[in-house]
This record gives structure tokens, C-alpha cells and sequence, in this order.
């Protein structure tokens, strides 16, 4: 009886079967080795922490498609932008100590630059270990206003403290916002201090960096943190959306 309650505790606690459920397995008397289950609760917690949606936890630069683009143009911009991603994952520290992120950019919307940059994200946590934070821009602004309600759980200085110490912020949309002074300044004060810090930002944008309505301060600030990188202007979203419609009308007419 105890043994089964006992084999049945492990297997429910550790899926690896290996430790106690403590994180820790003895090697022999004197040395006890860290289990992989708790190397991938450490995984879990940042993956919670980087505000990454669930559906997207799993998503991989690798299984980035280039296909899917119909245009040869947009299969070449694709091209560069999946071997821009690899290397900057895979040179991540040199892109640290330089406080260098990216700045993925179309026109087009739906061509894939959320889908890279969370595909950046996930990679970084899982294979750096990295801290790192997913907002979309607007949604980032309104949290910073939201703490200015009494039962906010931070306040407006700790949230935008925290912002700015992320090791690895991704800013997407970065562009929609009304350019009010507040938001001028908020975003300002946030990027200054990530830019002094040599903290490591990824946005993403409709607009190329000349096009972005902020003023020049703010837009040689995100010049100097972020490379500039073409994404197609070819709407996955649009090409998926008519792949599904054609399916549903084969179904209806077979
Ligand atoms: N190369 C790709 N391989 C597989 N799926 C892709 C690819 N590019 C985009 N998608 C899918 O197409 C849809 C739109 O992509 P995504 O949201 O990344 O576009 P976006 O450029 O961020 O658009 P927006 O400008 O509107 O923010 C998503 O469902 C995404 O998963
Ligand atoms: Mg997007
Ligand atoms: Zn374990």
C-alpha cells in the first residue's frame, strides 16, 4: 500500500519519473543533481511571466513558413527576416552587451511580424533562459494609465520600473498610439532608460521608423536599440482566411 502511494506520488509530481517531486535527485551519497522537471518549471514561470498567450507558447522560428508567402519577392524578405531572427537568437549575447534589439516592419498588416517576434521570445526563454516581457503597445499604455485606480495592484512607478528592467521587452504594434504629450513622455522616459541600460527591445510596427508619429528624440532612440528588419508586404492572415474559405466551399460543393 505505502509503495504504491509512493509511486504514484512521483509519477504525479515529477513527469521525468526521476525525482521525488522535490526538483532534486541524489547521484550518489554526497551529490544531488537538479531534475529536468524543475528546469522546466523555471521555463514555465518565465513563459508566464513574458505575458506570452498560451497558443503561442510553442510557436518556433523554425517552423516560421516561407512557403506560405505566394509573391518570390515576399519569399525573400521572408528568408532574410527567419535568418535575421536565428542569428539574433542564436548571438544573443553580443546583441546584449550592445543593448541591440530588432525593428520588424510592413506596411501590410498580417504578414507576420507578431508571429516572429513571439517566436523570438520563445526562443529566448527556452534556449537563453532569458527574462522577457510581451505587450502590445497600446495595451502597455493602458495599464500605466489603469494604475492611476485605487485598487491597482502597482503603482504607476513600480509598473513602469519594472518595464524598464525587463531584460528582453517586446513592443508590438509600436506605432498605433495617439502621440499625446503623456504618452510621448511615458514611452520616452521608458526607452531612455532601456536605451541607457543597454536593456534589449523588439518591436514591431505598420510604419517604417520614418514613418512613426513620435518626434525625432524618441524615434533616434528606438534607431539606436533596434536594427531595422523588411518583413513582406503579403497578408498571411488574408492568404490563410481565403486557403479556409476555398476549404468550406469545396465542402459545400463536393
Ligand atoms: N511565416 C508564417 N508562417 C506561418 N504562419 C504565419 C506566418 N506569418 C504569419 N502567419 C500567421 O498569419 C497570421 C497573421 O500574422 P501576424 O499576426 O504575425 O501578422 P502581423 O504582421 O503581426 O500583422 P499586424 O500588422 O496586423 O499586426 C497569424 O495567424 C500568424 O500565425
Ligand atoms: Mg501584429
Ligand atoms: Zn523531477
Amino acid at each position: 500500500m505505502e509503495v504504491s502511494s509512493q509511486s504514484e506520488k512521483s509519477t504525479s509530481s515529477c513527469p521525468y519519473n526521476k525525482c521525488d517531486g522535490s526538483g532534486m535527485f541524489l547521484i550518489d551519497d554526497d551529490n544531488a543533481k537538479i531534475c529536468q522537471c524543475q528546469h522546466d518549471k523555471i521555463i514555465d514561470r518565465k513563459l508566464e511571466f513574458a505575458n506570452i498567450p498560451k497558443e503561442f507558447q510553442a510557436l518556433t522560428i523554425k517552423s516560421f513558413e516561407i512557403d506560405i508567402y505566394t509573391r518570390p519577392d515576399s519569399k525573400t524578405i521572408a528568408t532574410i527576416a527567419k535568418k535575421v531572427a536565428a542569428n539574433f537568437v542564436k548571438n544573443f549575447e553580443e546583441f546584449q552587451d550592445e543593448g541591440k534589439g530588432l525593428y520588424m516592419y510592413s506596411t501590410e498588416a498580417g504578414s507576420g511580424k507578431t508571429r516572429m517576434a513571439i517566436s523570438i521570445g520563445n526562443a529566448l526563454i527556452k534556449v537563453k533562459r532569458v527574462q522577457v516581457k510581451y505587450t502590445k503597445t497600446v495595451d502597455l499604455l493602458n495599464e500605466i494609465t489603469d494604475t492611476f485606480n485605487s485598487n491597482s495592484e502597482m503603482s504607476q512607478k513600480e509598473l513602469i520600473d519594472s518595464i524598464r528592467k525587463v531584460e528582453v521587452l517586446i513592443l508590438d504594434d509600436v506605432g498605433v498610439e495617439n502621440p499625446t504629450p503623456w504618452v510621448k513622455s511615458t514611452f520616452y522616459s521608458i526607452l531612455d532608460s532601456r536605451m541607457d541600460n543597454k536593456k534589449v527591445t523588439i518591436f514591431t510596427s505598420n510604419l517604417s521608423l520614418d514613418e512613426l508619429k513620435h518626434d525625432r528624440r524618441l524615434k533616434s532612440r528606438i534607431e539606436r536599440m533596434a536594427t531595422p528588419v523588411k518583413f513582406p508586404e503579403e497578408s498571411i492572415r488574408n492568404n490563410l482566411a481565403r486557403q479556409e474559405n476555398e476549404r468550406l466551399q469545396r465542402l459545400l460543393l463536393e
